[in-house]
């Protein structure tokens, strides 16, 4: 499985959220690493651990930041923050049954939830920043 390289088309300019964003993907290639070297259930359940803590901390400051700029979507992206927090606790919840979760289904669900989730979702909040947003961000823009 190929490693998921990170670049500037990932950047959505707040610098806080890119760092997560990259710290995710890190933690992606250090699993389909852990794959390859055949640890195959102690990766998956490392990986759902740390997808777990993950989402809590980095949506939690995501929601935070859109509430700060007055983001008028919120309730749609907090909804799909949920969703993805549960397919994180529906795969846990599996492992803790001894059930098999495959690299796979890990790997799926990074990239077409996980990314897809920030070029499309994390994006559009961008867009609303750089459209003017709040009175209180476009003052922080010009700095
Ligand atoms: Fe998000």
């Amino acid at each position: 499985m190929t490693r998921i390289e990170w670049h500037d088309g990932l950047n959505l300019g707040i610098e806080e959220i890119d760092e997560q964003h990259r710290s995710l993907i890190g933690m992606v290639n250090d699993v389909l690493e852990a794959f390859e070297k055949g640890e195959k259930d102690t990766a998956v359940d490392r990986m759902l651990g740390q997808l777990h803590e993950y989402t809590v901390l980095h949506f939690n400051a995501e929601e935070k930041y859109m509430e700060k700029i007055e983001y008028p979507h919120i309730q749609e992206h907090r909804q799909l923050h949920a969703k993805l927090k549960g397919s994180v606790k529906s795969l846990r919840a599996a492992r803790f049954h001894y059930e098999e979760v495959t690299p796979e289904t890990i790997k799926e669900l990074i990239s077409s939830w996980l990314l897809e989730h920030i070029l499309r979702e994390d994006y559009k909040i961008v867009q609303f920043v750089k459209q003017g947003g709040t009175k209180d961000w476009s003052e922080n823009i010009k700095e």
